[in-house]
């Protein structure tokens, strides 16, 4: 992409992005942007209003998570391809929850203006959910298959509006229980891509699972930040806001090590842990 075509500033960057329906152009724009931000061609963080809903392709067909087709085992070509395509989908999505970030919130809660280490860290997260996206197209497009051929569920988008008005809500939820989740289960399902021998696939299952912990980290710090601007504290204030705002269970059992790493300790978790 030529300079001439960048946004001016990184609000505009996050909006275009949330409104480009395509999935390689949201990962193509996404990498650019992000590249400009780093290297400071893009410098001013702006103002814009991200979208209720993000811009999404024609396919694949969104359904509610109840109408989905059961999961098969990911030891068949057709259940690998599932499997991809599930994840292809929630890595799509985290593109535009980092956006989303970037656009919506401007403050900490006290009204202090965010940092530029803020945008610089979901920035960074949106670049990597980028990169997610196309390794795991390249692996679908190796399997025959192209991001689109399935149907994904529609649940995704549900955490970011019912957290759209408020920073420590929407940390609590999307990085600190989502994505937290995440390393929970990617572990089996590298596992289960080796057991039917697609080391490539596991090789990028492994990617992700290593990038995420640094995702989850940046959501605990900015929680920390948040409730430091609150005078709350954090750990009792992430439980408050996970009850009132996450519908499901945080399922057992979690992935410990690689949630320590992300500096999540367990006694935040563990009282809420079911199964
Ligand atoms: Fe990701
Ligand atoms: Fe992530």
């Amino acid at each position: 992409m030529a300079d001439t075509a960048l946004p001016t500033t990184l609000a505009d960057a996050a909006v275009t992005v949330l409104t480009t329906p395509d999935a390689a152009d949201k990962v193509r724009l996404t990498r650019a942007f992000a590249a400009a931000w780093r290297d400071g061609r893009i410098t001013e963080v702006g103002v814009a209003s991200p979208p209720a809903r993000p811009a999404r392709p024609a396919r694949p067909e969104l359904r509610l998570p109840r109408d989905m087709p059961k999961r098969r085992k990911a030891q068949s070509v057709a259940g690998r391809t599932a499997l991809l395509h599930a994840l292809a989908h929630i890595e799509l999505n985290a593109v535009d929850l980092a956006w989303d970030i970037v656009a919506r919130f401007r403050t900490l809660p006290d009204g202090t203006p965010l940092p530029r280490a803020f945008q610089d860290d979901w920035v960074m997260v949106a670049d990597e959910e980028a990169k997610h996206h196309g390794l795991l197209a390249e692996r679908l497009a190796a399997l025959g298959a192209a991001y689109g051929d399935l149907p994904a569920h529609d649940g995704l988008w549900q955490a970011s509006e019912a957290t759209a008005h408020d920073l420590p809500a929407r940390l609590a939820i999307v990085p600190m229980v989502l994505e937290a989740r995440g390393l929970d289960v990617t572990p089996m399902m590298i596992d289960s891509l080796q057991k039917a021998g697609d080391a490539a696939g596991a090789a990028v299952l492994q990617i992700i699972h290593d990038d995420e912990i640094g995702h989850v980290a940046a959501g605990r710090r900015w929680f920390d930040a948040c409730c430091a601007a609150l005078g709350l504290d954090p750990q009792d204030h992430w439980q408050t806001l996970v009850r009132r705002h996450f519908k499901g269970d945080l399922k057992r059992p979690f992935n410990r090590p690689s949630r320590d790493r992300a500096d999540f300790p367990a006694d935040w978790y563990e009282p809420l842990g079911v199964g």
